[in-house]
């Protein structure tokens, strides 16, 4: 049995984790830097450090409290990590700093209890939510070769996955962004239309309530590699919609009437507080985002299968595969070409330890530990095997 303590700072959710052979979560803790950072409408980096030097401690503390480590109340200890096994911790890709904390309190950790370390890419971090997912819920890992979408508030990319056996996944990037990620096109649509960040969760919700063929947001093109994305034009449209049909000052009146609820604001006051033409534009913003989330994707599958070797799955992972609409389309156009779709509970799509300490297991088994030089890598690439 291998019990792993993950830890994950990368971006603004401080994290900690306790799981059981990447299979059992005994326990998971994150702590949203939201409120510090919706005043700005996107994440301040210096803040996000700032918050994860506050809780780490606390929130690692819970966590073990939670999985029955320590007792209620009590203090962590080196002792109180004694039934841990090793210590997981995101290296990259991340904010330097945001990183840097995690990394120094998990080296310290380390030392403190004579536990191996254990370096994660962030990326193989959400790759493996989606197979801690089917293990969690007692189901064989879901069939290779796969293709994966990661797509986050900082990250859209798509992944060829072939069965590493105990190594894990043996990845190979087929395409991603040239520009904004998908979620910070969310996060972005809605600072624009003055709405609560972060823009995904609430633009999924009051999609609904939109008609999505009012507006005419054209299919994004790409030269070259058709496996690449680009959300910057489509922002760029959206912020013509509101200029042409001169929704300004009605997002003003919203960004005064909201700014005292914030995030405590229920889906019914925001709803009260959009016209028509704004749910309207949420609506179609979405569909356009989906449906290229979706097309490219079932593009790599057909590539697959044109390179002779076809995918058997589709995996959905990152903070907007927890959108409801983009979950429910992926499923359908996977059922279609009759590939399962496999997509984490949207707790385990957002940024969360439990993924850190599940995608560390392979590194543990093979005892391939970190020493003490590992340092924070913002830019750091899937590795070929994660
Ligand atoms: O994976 P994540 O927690 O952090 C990063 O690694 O970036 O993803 C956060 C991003 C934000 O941009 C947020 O707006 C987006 O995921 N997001 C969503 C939804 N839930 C979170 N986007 C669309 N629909 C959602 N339901
Ligand atoms: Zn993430």
């Amino acid at each position: 049995m291998a019990r792993i303590l993950g830890i994950e700072t990368s971006c603004d959710e401080t994290a900690a984790a306790v799981v059981e052979d990447g299979r059992r979560i005994l326990s998971s803790v994150v702590l949203s830097q939201v409120p510090v950072h919706q005043l700005y409408g996107g994440v301040v980096p210096e803040l996000a450090s700032r918050e994860h030097l506050r809780n780490i401690v606390p929130v690692t503390r819970r966590a073990a409290e939670q999985a029955g480590l320590i007792a209620a109340g009590a203090p962590l200890t080196a002792a109180g990590l004694k039934s841990v096994d090793a210590i997981a911790v995101t290296y990259g890709p991340g904010l330097a700093g945001a990183l840097l904390v995690g990394l120094t309190y998990a080296k310290t950790l380390a030392l403190a209890t004579a536990k191996p370390l254990i370096g994660v890419n962030h990326l193989a971090g959400h790759l493996h939510a989606v197979r801690l997912e089917e293990r969690r819920n007692g189901r064989p890992d879901p069939p290779m070769p796969a293709i994966a979408l990661v797509v986050s508030g900082g990250h859209t990319q798509l992944y060829r996955l072939d069965d590493a056996g105990s190594d894990g996944h043996a990845c190979r990037l087929l395409g991603q962004t040239r520009d904004d990620a998908a979620g910070e096109a969310y996060d972005k649509v809605a600072k624009l239309l003055g709405l609560a960040y972060p823009g995904g969760p609430l633009m999924d919700k009051l999609a609904v309530f939109g008609d999505e063929r009012a507006l005419p947001f054209s299919p994004i093109q790409l030269k070259g590699n058709g496996l690449d994305f680009s959300f910057s034009g489509i922002k760029t449209a959206a912020r013509r919609q509101v200029e042409t049909q001169h929704l300004e000052d009605a997002i003003e009146q919203r960004r005064g009437a909201m700014a005292d609820l914030g995030r405590s604001a229920t889906l019914e006051e925001w709803r009260a507080v959009c016209d028509q033409a704004t749910l309207n534009l949420i609506a179609s913003f979405q569909r356009a985002v989906v449906g290229d989330l979706v097309r490219r994707t079932l593009a790599a599958v057909e590539q697959a299968t044109a390179e002779g070797a076809p995918a058997a799955s589709i995996y959905l992972t990152g903070g907007v595969a927890a959108n409801a609409a983009l979950r429910e389309q992926m499923r359908r156009a996977a059922e279609r070409q009759g590939l399962g779709l496999f997509a984490p509970a949207p707790s385990l799509c957002t940024d969360n330890a439990a993924m850190i300490a599940a995608a560390a297991l392979p590194s543990f088994e093979r005892a391939a530990f970190a020493d003490a030089s590992l340092t924070a890598t913002p830019q750091l690439p899937v590795a070929a095997i994660s």
